[in-house]
């Protein structure tokens, strides 16, 4: 899939220019730690030194896999969870701060949150789900049915406000919770993986009207996934994480085509790798022969013996006669609708044959079994050192 590029990002849109107070919502945390203790007795780092500023109007997505403290920094922000030191604003305003010993309760740092699955208070209808931030911050009744009717009619579901959650779709209930996180119109959303349960053709479904939402009312939001390619889809920029570290923060092009270590290249996308060694600058000798890269590629490797990671569209089969090609056989292939793609076993002189996924063209679907000759583009393989693997 093609990573978005969008406008969201757009500098003019930037809170920092703009005057403080209402309507500032430049969300920077700062040397933000978190540590837990386990039943065990041993202490665990959840967030790890963690800086991050989220510019008005940007969506960034916290993506990482189970367990790297992404729950845990939006629970932070929020001001479910207390850090142990560093600072969070918001804006102009100061949300917590270890120095000054400052932590606001949730209700005064006006922070939206969509959880997994929405959690929408069933016994409530769909009008009071969406007050029920306004009732915590004390907004007196006319002016919480004004805001309440005022969000539905915007995000076009005011005929719902009677119903209950039970009763509508996957889609209206999203946007319930999207109206509840806006009500209070004037700072960031926080999404903790909102989309993680619901079956992939909705799932599709519902990312595209975030996205359109997001478009419309240019809402700034902090977005936790382990899905990389919700993650493409809907970033702004991309922070990736693990434990409980931000490794990479970038756009969707940048974590994709310029992952600053092998791990983020094997998290972000599918990775073909070869171990191999530097035997001039651009070239790596491997199992399966040598390959051409980047010249940069190679100059970027702290030392000879290298992985080099190659996306599924970095590689194609070569036409008759065609030079500096590998020999390999189709060992599976799957029709994609747009694309196709082939499960190869490149032949391995003197060794094990090395398998690499190639995606292409959908026309000239290969049987397995039948022999092909397969080539690297030079400039899309990235080269790490082996040792940092
Ligand atoms: N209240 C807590 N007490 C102890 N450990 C916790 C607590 N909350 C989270 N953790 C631990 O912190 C780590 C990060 O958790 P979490 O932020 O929920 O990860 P993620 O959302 O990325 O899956 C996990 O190892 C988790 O077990
Ligand atoms: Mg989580």
């Amino acid at each position: 899939m093609q990573p978005r590029s969008m406008v969201f990002s757009d500098s003019t849109r930037s809170g920092t220019g703009g005057p403080a107070g209402v309507g500032e919502t430049t969300l920077s945390v700062a040397r933000l730690n978190k540590t837990f203790s386990r039943a065990t007795g041993e202490t665990f780092k959840a967030i790890d030194d963690v800086s991050i500023d989220v510019k008005k109007g940007e969506l960034v997505v916290l993506l990482g896999p189970s367990g790297c403290g992404k729950t845990t920094l939006l629970r932070a922000v929020a001001g479910l969870e207390t850090p142990d030191s560093g600072s969070i604003r918001l804006g102009d305003r100061v949300l917590f701060d270890s120095v000054t010993g400052l932590v606001l309760p949730p209700e005064a740092r006006h922070v939206g949150m969509v959880f997994q699955s929405y959690a929408l208070w069933p016994h409530m209808t769909v009008a009071q789900n969406v007050a029920y931030p306004l009732r915590m911050r004390g907004v007196g009744r006319a002016e919480r049915d004004r805001r309440v009717a005022d969000i539905l009619a915007k995000m076009r579901i005011g005929d719902l406000a009677q119903q209950h959650p039970g009763r509508i779709s996957g889609g209206q209930q999203q946007r319930v919770a999207l109206a509840r996180a806006l009500v209070c119109g004037d700072g960031i959303i926080l999404f903790d993986e909102p989309l993680s349960n619901v079956d992939a053709k909705v799932r599709e479904l519902l990312r595209l009207e975030i996205l359109a939402m997001q478009r419309d009312f240019g809402f700034t939001a902090l977005y936790v996934t382990h899905d990389q390619e919700e993650a493409m889809a809907l970033a702004s920029r991309i922070a990736v994480v693990g434990r409980g570290r931000i490794e990479q923060l970038g756009t969707p092009e940048d974590v994709y085509a310029r992952p600053v270590s092998l791990g983020v290249a094997r998290f972000i996308g599918s990775a073909n790798e070869l171990a191999g060694r530097i035997v001039a600058p651009g070239v790596v000798e491997t199992a399966v022969g040598r390959l051409s890269v980047a010249p940069a590629a190679t100059e970027a490797a702290t030392g000879p013996e290298v992985i080099v990671l190659t996306r599924p569209e970095h590689w194609r089969f070569a036409a008759d006669g065609e030079a500096d090609a590998m020999t390999g056989t189709v060992v599976g292939a799957a029709f994609l609708g747009s694309v196709s793609e082939h499960v190869v076993a490149l032949d391995a002189p003197g060794a094990e044959p090395v398998t690499l996924v190639i995606r292409g063209p959908a026309t000239g679907l290969r049987r397995p079994g039948t022999n092909v000759r397969c080539r690297l583009s030079a400039d899309g393989p990235l080269v790490f050192a082996r040792d940092a693997a």
